[in-house]
């Protein structure tokens, strides 16, 4: 055990039993009498306690002194980081009305996470991690948004998991936090400035640096200020695959935020074109919520499609979770379902030799399009020139193409088969009509 540890173990001893217990995610301590344990998404009260303020403000500094921060009256507040990964917020009083506040963030051991576990949580389906393992494998880039303590970092970490290892990934923290376990990754953290106000680093100056470090992808732990811009920048300058997370309810509140965050820069660029530039980097947004009954799910898998005439961000659910009922403990019931609506890169999906079934995406889509096709007669020229589909939209011929290759079909073929499906309906109706 290192002297980290030691030290750590002997100033946390009161709470030590909670620190190390697999079933709490999270310590919050009250001031020296007040401690809150979460268990499964619920918050207890337990009866640890620290002897008075003067102990536990000693393990805050002392923890502060290992990490090489500063935590006084005149820099009151601490992020760091403890051995085992966890997450420590401290606040120091006066600010802190009840004494020295802190918040112990644990998080399940990197080797422990895995689709599978958030599959057999329910917080995400099979198809929805399928489907995101693809889109990794094909360089989107993918912002992961969520309310607090949502489960935003556990993901990421999972989507850095699954990154081709010949790639070189660059992750920049404030505090590090991310665990991901590839072959080659490098990881920056954010620097105070000292007494003198000298010397800070922020999460811009690492972003900048790692762009000159030959990133193949940079992936920024939570977007909070004026670095969206630079991420932004980063994804649409050929680093695809970056990632990043951010606080928002919605997908398209998660694009809004950004763009506020990136106006907080000294930009001079103006907000129309802006916004194409978001929608243009972002590819898909990945929307964490912790649900009233204290679960942790994957609510979203938005593709972002651009900015509508309005200048309002467009955005495509391909997967949602859908609550279907409430069990009489509280339990909320549901899951994750397809939207019957297919990514506009379904191509590069199938170009590159990824095996993902159409009819995953749901076939709603699909059947409307299939509806809308004209009825023509069955003696019309099968082998026309002319496409017989010329009257739908870009986004529905897409669907029909991938529909027609996967039936093994030219267009035209597909057409003639859609018609008699189509005939052989209206004759089964009719006749069901007559009997009647
Ligand atoms: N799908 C899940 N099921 C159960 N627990 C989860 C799930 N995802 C995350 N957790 C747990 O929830 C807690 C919060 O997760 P995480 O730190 O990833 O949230 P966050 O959204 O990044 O929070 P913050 O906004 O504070 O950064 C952690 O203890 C984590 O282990
Ligand atoms: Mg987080």
């Amino acid at each position: 055990m290192g002297v980290f540890d030691q030290s750590i173990k002997t100033f946390l001893a009161p709470i030590k039993e909670y620190l190390d217990d697999e079933s709490v995610s999270e310590v919050l301590i009250n001031g020296p009498t007040e401690i809150w344990v979460e268990r499964k998404g619920k918050l207890e009260q337990v009866s640890a306690a620290f002897h008075d303020e003067t102990s536990l403000q000693a393990a805050v500094r002392n923890i502060a002194q290992f990490v090489k921060r500063t935590i006084d009256s005149e820099n009151p507040t601490l992020d760091a980081r403890l051995p085992d990964g966890s997450r420590i917020h401290a606040v120091l009083p006066p600010s802190a009305r009840k004494g020295t506040t802190v918040a112990i963030r644990k998080f399940a051991k990197a080797a422990e996470l895995s689709f599978e576990k958030l599959i057999s949580f329910n917080s995400i389906s099979k198809d929805g991690a399928d489907f995101l393992t693809i889109c990794v494998g094909l360089a989107k880039n993918i912002v992961v948004s969520g309310g607090t303590g949502s489960g935003k970092t556990t993901f990421l970490n999972l989507l850095g998991g699954l990154l081709p290892h010949d790639e070189r990934l660059m992750v920049v923290e404030d505090a590090s936090e991310l665990q991901i376990v590839a072959p080659h990754v490098v990881c920056f953290e954010t620097k105070a400035a000292n007494h003198e106000g000298k010397g800070a680093l922020t999460i811009r100056d690492l972003v900048r640096s790692a762009m000159r470090l030959r990133p193949d992808r940079i992936i920024v732990g939570e977007v909070r200020g004026p670095e969206a811009l630079d991420l932004i920048t980063v994804m649409n300058t050929g680093h695809g695959g970056s990632m990043g997370t951010t606080h928002a309810n919605t997908p398209t509140d998660a694009l809004v935020r950004l763009e506020t965050l990136a106006m907080m820069s000294d930009t001079t660029i103006p907000l129309a074109a802006l916004r194409r530039q978001i929608a243009g980097a972002i590819h898909l947004v990945v929307q964490a919520k912790r649900l009233h009954d204290g679960s942790r799910k994957i609510s979203h898998i938005s593709e972002v499609i651009g900015v509508d005439e309005n200048g309002k961000y467009e955005t495509k659910d391909i997967f949602k979770f859908v609550q279907t009922g409430i069990a009489p403990d509280g339990k909320i019931l549901g899951e994750m379902r397809p939207c019957g609506n297919i990514p506009t890169f379904f191509d590069e999906i199938k170009v590159n030799g990824f095996d993902f079934a159409i009819e995953r995406f749901g076939t709603p889509a699909v059947a409307k399009t299939i509806s809308s096709a004209p009825t023509a007669q069955p003696s019309a020229a099968p082998a026309a020139a002319k496409n017989p589909f010329a009257h739908l939209n870009a986004a529905q011929m897409q669907q029909v193409q991938a529909a027609a290759q996967k039936a093994g079909m030219t267009l035209q073929q597909y057409h003639q088969h859609l018609v008699k499906q189509k005939q052989a309906a209206q004759a089964k109706k009719k006749a069901a009509g007559e009997a009647a």
